[in-house]
């Protein structure tokens, strides 16, 4: 009875459609990949189930420009090159973000803090190398990312960009993108987005774009999400409020995790159990079914919807917010198969 149930479940899942092809009539979704994920079995689940790939680390500035004259592509060709070959769009990430900047950014040769020119200037060189290299084969960009800071009054988080620039800083980063490449589609992207207070400032930080006609084509709601939120009335909210301004929506960097959502590291407690019962696992099923049904209803404003890695066998928030604490955010499950949410979300 034990293998007869084991077959049937295997039948199942391969009756099941793939995320490609119960989307194609939506938009495209995506998943975020490190090299080492283009190889073996997860190859295998990318190339049956995504149509795009973001590069969860290697196009960051750090990783991808660590000297001034010296760039690192290695990582980021070969994610292009995958997606070229195997027929998947690539969305890049991120050209400007305070976070993973190397530090030769902020210092001129003489270890004195750059002048506000001559880190425009740098920014553009970055924008300007990277965005020339992957030119026509990168079809939307995270052009500025997580600007804006959770709490207190100002719109714009206290980066060393901001710090040295002010808030032009975000205008040129669009400007320059949108000089090398004008077919690409520019996005801002931030986290906790479905928060009132954080959404009101995205809002007027876009909108200012907006009324200046900076070319930004884009919001990406990364979608660092849990079992516990957002609400579907907040997450309307948000894609409401950008796509009235005329601008698209993206889920740039989903997952829901299974603990109540932390947007800060911490240290690890005695009661941060790794735990994954059959409450959270039917919580979670619910979730991720009332995101997609809600992605679905706003066909034409949502054009893609990206995981932010591939499997529960290994994501950033095994990491995050405490360190060994492991999480299970995502469709696939530790042996790559789909889990009890993947069905409802293809199946609609
Ligand atoms: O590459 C080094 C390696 O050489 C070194 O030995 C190792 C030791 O710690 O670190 C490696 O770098 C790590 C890198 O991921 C690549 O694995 C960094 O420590 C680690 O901090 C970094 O974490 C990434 C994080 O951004 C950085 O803030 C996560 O993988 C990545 O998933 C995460 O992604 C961000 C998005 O870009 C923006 N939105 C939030 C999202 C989650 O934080």
């Amino acid at each position: 009875m034990a293998v007869l149930g084991l077959l049937f479940s295997w039948t199942d899942l391969l009756a099941q459609k793939t995320l490609k092809e119960a989307y194609k009539d939506y938009f495209p979704v995506g998943v975020a990949v490190a090299p080492r994920n283009l190889s073996g079995p997860e190859a295998e689940l990318i190339k049956q189930q995504f149509i795009s790939i973001t590069p969860e680390n290697a196009m960051k500035m750090g990783p991808i420009h660590p000297e001034e004259n010296r760039y690192n592509w290695q990582d980021a060709d070969a994610i292009v090159e995958f997606g070229q070959k195997n027929g998947i769009l690539v969305r890049g990430h991120t050209l400007c973000w305070h976070s993973q900047v190397p530090n030769w950014f902020f210092t001129n040769s003489s270890g004195q803090q750059v002048t506000r020119e001559e880190l425009l200037g740098r920014l553009k060189q970055h924008i300007t190398d990277v965005m020339t290299r992957y030119k026509g084969k990168i079809y939307a960009w995270d052009v500025v990312n997580e600007a804006v800071p959770d709490t207190g009054k100002s719109i714009y988080r206290q980066s060393k960009f901001y710090q040295i620039i002010g808030e032009e800083y975000i205008q040129k980063a669009f400007e320059y993108a949108h000089a090398i490449d004008p077919q690409a589609k520019l996005f801002y992207n931030d986290y906790n987005t479905e928060s009132a207070a954080k959404r009101e400032k995205i809002y007027q930080l876009v909108k200012k774009l907006k009324d200046k006609n900076v070319p930004i084509h884009g919001v990406g709601l990364q979608g660092h999400w849990s079992i516990y939120e957002p609400t579907q009335q907040e997450l309307e909210k948000s894609i409401r409020q950008f796509a009235d301004l005329g601008l698209a929506v993206q889920v740039t960097e989903l997952d829901v995790s299974v603990y109540p959502k932390e947007h800060e590291r911490r240290a690890r407690k005695d009661t941060d159990q790794s735990i994954y019962t059959d409450e959270m696992m039917q919580k979670q099923s619910a979730h991720y079914k009332m995101l997609f049904d809600t992605f679905r209803k706003y066909k034409g404003t949502v054009t893609g919807v990206t995981f932010w890695n591939v499997s529960d066998r290994s994501s950033w928030l095994d990491n995050f917010p405490v360190s060994n604490r492991k999480d299970y955010p995502l469709l696939f499950d530790q042996h790559y198969q789909p889990k009890k949410a993947f069905e409802g979300v293809v199946n609609f």
